[in-house]
């Protein structure tokens, strides 16, 4: 493990992080959660995602994920409209800065919720806009399982009931993903896992429904291609019922 860095040296971060941005993942690494970050490895529309190394917190030498929100450039508006059918959000305020803390914070608190029923990456800790989590792969090199898009399973059939059985036992633990498709499922050594949760919802919104059959809908596309034919409606009964 390196020697944690100072205020100052977290500022060569200055070019890709604004000021708060710097000082939250100063806060993180000082309370342990992890050392300093490693690679970027996604720019996504909303976060940058980066390996790191394990922080004194950590019990092994393993690495983590830390995602880091945007304040800047995310799409404010849809993330606010997704929050306020969320019973637990509803009072967010229109704020950039409120969005996207509650944004983070969801995506938190939904990977614990997830965690109870389902495997996802372990949630180790939030603050304001960023969040770090386990590393889904192998955790010692840092190498992150592929995505489902770039990495066709072995046996798309299996793949794919077992993908289906962890939405039905994440429904029944009371959350629906609500942004799922081939970028938000990773296999991982022929086993599916899903991530990207700042999206989901308790299957008591309004909307939840909806964002299932979506999300069926969104998989039921990608299976077809690889010669799976997911029945949507089918499937919809037999995850709510
Ligand atoms: N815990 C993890 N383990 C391994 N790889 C991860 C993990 N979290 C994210 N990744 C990698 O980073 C990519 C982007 O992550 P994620 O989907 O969470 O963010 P995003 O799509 O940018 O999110 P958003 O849509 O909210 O902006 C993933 O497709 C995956 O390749
Ligand atoms: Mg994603």
């Amino acid at each position: 493990m390196g020697v944690r860095k100072s205020r100052e040296e977290w500022k060569i971060y200055g070019n890709v992080f604004d000021e708060f941005t710097r000082e939250v993942i100063f806060r993180l690494a000082s309370q342990g959660f992890f050392d300093e970050l490693k690679s970027a490895i996604a720019l996504g529309k909303e976060a940058n995602i980066f390996t790191a190394t394990a922080g004194r917190q950590a019990e092994s030498a393993e690495q983590v994920i830390v995602k880091i929100y945007r304040l800047e450039n995310c799409n404010f508006k849809k993330m606010y409209d997704y929050l306020r059918h969320d019973p637990r959000y509803m009072s967010t305020k229109p704020s950039k800065r409120a969005i996207v803390f509650a944004w983070c914070q969801r995506e938190y608190r939904n990977l614990l919720l997830a965690r109870e029923a389902v495997r996802v990456p372990t949630p180790l800790a939030f603050k304001s806009n960023v969040i770090v989590m386990s590393l889904v792969g192998d955790p010692l090199t840092g190498e992150t399982a592929p995505m489902l898009k770039d990495q066709t399973p072995e046996n798309p059939a299996v793949f794919c009931q077992l993908l289906l059985d962890d939405i039905r036992s994440l429904w029944k633990a009371g959350l629906v993903h609500g942004d799922l498709s081939a970028f938000n499922v990773l296999n991982d050594d022929g086993k599916p896992v899903m991530i990207d949760f700042s999206q989901s919802s308790p299957t008591a919104a309004p909307n939840a429904r909806a964002l299932l059959q979506r999300d069926l809908e969104n998989l039921a596309a990608h299976f077809k291609k690889l010669g799976i034919i997911i029945d949507v409606e089918k499937e919809m009964k037999r995850i709510v019922k």
